[in-house]
C-alpha cells in the first residue's frame, strides 16, 4: 500500500507539465558548483543584503541595522546557515524520481512560511539574481552551469510562487 501511494505521488509529480526535471548532467553541474560556495554562508547572505537592502529590511532582527556590523554577528551567521542549508537539502534531493514528492513538501512548507511573512515574488527574484551573481564570481561559470541553475531555480520557484498565490502544489 505504501509503495502504491509513493508510486502515485511520483507519477503525479512527473506528470505535472510545469514540474521541471533536471537531467543527470544538470544535477551534476548544480552540485559541483554549489560545493564550491556552500561553506561561504555569511558571504552569500552579505552579498544578497548588499545588493537588495529591501530583503534585509524584511527581517525583524536586521531591519535598520548597519550591514557591515551585522555581518560578524551570531544572528547573521545563524540565518545565513539556515538559508544555505535549505539549498543544500534541496540540491541533495535533485536527480531522483523517488525524491520528487519530498522536494514538493519542503518547498511547499518554505513557500507557505514566506507567504505568511509577506515576502513578494519580486523579492524572491532579487534573491535569485544576487545568488546567481555570487555563484558566477566564485565558481567556474559557463552557459551550461547557468542553464542548470536556471532550471533548479525554476523548479524551486514554481512551488514557492504557487504558495505565495495561496495554493500549495499537490
Ligand atoms: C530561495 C530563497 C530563500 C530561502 C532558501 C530562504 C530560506 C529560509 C529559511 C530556511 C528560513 C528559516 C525557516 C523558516 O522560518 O522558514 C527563513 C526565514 C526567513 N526568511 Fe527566508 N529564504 C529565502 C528568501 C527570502 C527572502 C527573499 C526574504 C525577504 C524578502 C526572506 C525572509 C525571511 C524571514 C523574514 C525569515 C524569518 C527570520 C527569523 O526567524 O527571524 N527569505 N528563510
Amino acid at each position: 500500500m505504501k509503495f502504491l501511494v509513493l508510486a502515485l505521488c511520483v507519477v503525479a509529480a512527473v506528470a505535472d507539465p510545469h514540474w521541471v526535471m533536471l537531467d543527470s548532467s544538470e544535477v551534476g553541474l548544480v552540485k559541483s558548483s554549489w560545493d564550491k560556495v556552500k561553506t561561504h554562508e555569511s558571504d552569500i547572505l552579505y552579498a544578497v543584503f548588499k545588493a537588495y537592502p529591501d530583503i534585509m529590511n524584511k527581517f525583524p532582527k536586521f531591519v535598520g541595522k548597519d550591514l557591515e556590523s551585522l555581518k560578524g554577528t551570531a544572528d547573521f551567521a545563524l540565518h545565513a546557515t539556515r538559508i544555505v542549508s535549505f539549498f543544500s537539502q534541496y540540491i541533495s534531493l535533485l536527480g531522483h524520481d523517488n525524491t520528487q514528492p519530498a522536494i514538493k513538501t519542503i518547498l511547499n512548507e518554505m513557500g507557505y512560511n514566506h507567504a505568511n511573512r509577506g515576502v513578494s515574488k519580486a523579492q524572491f527574484g532579487e534573491f535569485r539574481s544576487a545568488l546567481m551573481s555570487y555563484m558566477k564570481s566564485h565558481t567556474s561559470w559557463g552557459d551550461n552551469v547557468e542553464h542548470a541553475w536556471n532550471d533548479a531555480f525554476d523548479k524551486m520557484y514554481y512551488v514557492i510562487f504557487a504558495n505565495l498565490d495561496g495554493h500549495p502544489v499537490a
